[in-house]
């Protein structure tokens, strides 16, 4: 049995109006909510939802539940829930959830366990920490589960894995990987949220500030052109060297950490790997650098490391601001408990660049149950006819029109014949 935990449910009225706020800036997915309350996709189906715990993630919950689906959430980080959020979807809007910002390991595990005791048939990830604990532990649901959803390209590498070492028991859908989803949320939504949750932790003035960005996928690219556009000179370290050339040429200097770590007044990972910011680095940090992450688990930064090589540590000098004093006087200061900084210290990305994210979630879930036992225990992708349809909604609802191809410029791109 799902068991519900969340902070206050007095803080309901509060997240129930951040949560219509949050829905006027996502009309797509409120046509598809529309649309679903009428053909009710998901009646007779158990969804276990682990997901960041916010406004905009509970519209997506209240458009599964309008499917008919019986959804339950848990949180995909210690720290990234809204209470507030949290309280509103339980008492406004009738969905379980269980999940308390600044949750211990032990309480975020356990509510995991309540979204595999709600005995799912679909589930949905961010970051893959749900099926990880499904395939490991609970063998008895592997039959009865007819796919999984992954909103992260740190779980979307992780089931990739998973499927190349042939524990994968059930089909995946990457949605991270479907475009309507990283190019717009991993590149927009990354880029103004992670500045966002540094303004917001430290009151940084950007302009002339140098500005590293360990990694250059979408995240690092949408990064970059923020902190860029505020005035920052952005340093970028690869070890991708195609990566590193596409940021050179769009003109960002790129080092290797070594070489960044000892000019930077902001550090920011987002690269899905570990120590990035290691042992070595901290004696070359400049004093008062900021340091933080974006990537999706808190393993960037080699925090283990910097506690013992400092002699003081003094927990929030400043909200979502921890210092650590060395002994030559020099403090580092780590955002976030080096956590997703954009929802760590500020609300993630905003509504309307969830609203095609959890667009593409939602009819990927509509997708696997259509499919229920056609797909093969992979990892797969959307039809493209999935990406356009949100693609021309969200035009739509944003009030741009496009050109459509003639018939003759269809047969023109269809054949081969004609040339110079
Ligand atoms: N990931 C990043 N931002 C988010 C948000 N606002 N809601 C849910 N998941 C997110």
């Amino acid at each position: 049995m799902f068991k519900i935990d969340i902070k206050d449910k007095a803080l309901a009225p509060k997240g129930k109006k951040r949560i219509l706020w949050a829905d006027k800036d996502m009309p797509v997915l409120a046509k598809i909510r529309e649309r679903f309350a009428k053909e009710k996709p998901f009646e007779g189906y158990r969804i276990s939802c682990c997901l960041h715990v916010t406004a905009e993630t509970a519209n997506l919950m209240r458009t599964l539940v309008a499917g008919g689906g019986d959804a339950v959430l848990v949180a995909s980080n210690p720290l990234s829930t809204q209470d507030d959020a949290a309280a509103s979807l339980v008492e406004d809007f009738g969905v379980p959830v269980s999940a308390i910002r600044g949750e211990n390991n032990d309480q975020y595990y356990s509510h995991i366990k309540s979204a595999i005791e709600h005995s799912p048939h679909i589930t949905m990830d961010d970051g893959a920490d749900l099926v990880s604990e499904i395939l490991k532990n609970h063998p008895s649901l592997h039959k009865q589960i007819i796919c999984s959803m992954e909103e992260t390209t740190t779980g979307v590498i992780r089931l990739k894995a998973m499927q190349e070492s042939g524990v994968l028991k059930f089909p995946i859908i990457a949605v991270n990987d479907v475009r309507t989803k990283h190019l717009f949320d991993n590149r927009y939504g990354t880029g103004q949220s992670t500045i966002d949750g540094i303004i917001r932790a430290t009151d940084i003035l950007l302009a002339g500030k140098t500005f590293v960005i360990a990694g250059y996928g979408w995240c690092g690219r949408g990064l970059s052109e923020r902190a860029r556009g505020l005035g920052a000179n952005v340093i970028v370290t690869e070890v991708d060297p195609i990566k590193a050339l596409e940021a050179i040429m769009n003109g960002f200097r790129v080092m290797p950490m070594d070489k960044a770590a000892a000019v930077a007044d902001v550090i920011c990972t987002v690269t899905g790997d570990i120590n990035v910011i290691d042992s070595r680095h901290f004696p070359l940090i400049k004093d008062g650098c900021y340091i933080c992450n974006s990537g999706h688990f808190d393993v960037e930064i080699n925090l283990k490391a910097l506690a013992k090589e400092a002699i003081e540590y003094e927990k929030e000098v400043r909200g979502n601001v921890d210092a650590y004093r060395f002994s030559s006087g020099k403090v580092i200061y780590v955002l976030g408990e080096g956590r997703l900084i954009n929802l760590a210290a500020a609300e993630g990305h905003p509504a309307s660049v969830m609203d095609m994210s959890f667009a593409t979630q939602a009819l990927a879930t509509e997708y696997a149950v259509k499919n229920r036992g056609k797909l093969e225990n992979l990892v797969h992708l959307l039809p493209r006819s999935i990406e356009l349809d949100i693609a021309n909604t969200k035009l739509a609802t944003m009030g741009f029109e496009i050109d459509q191809l003639t018939a003759e410029q269809e047969r023109y791109l269809s054949s081969w014949e004609s040339g110079t």
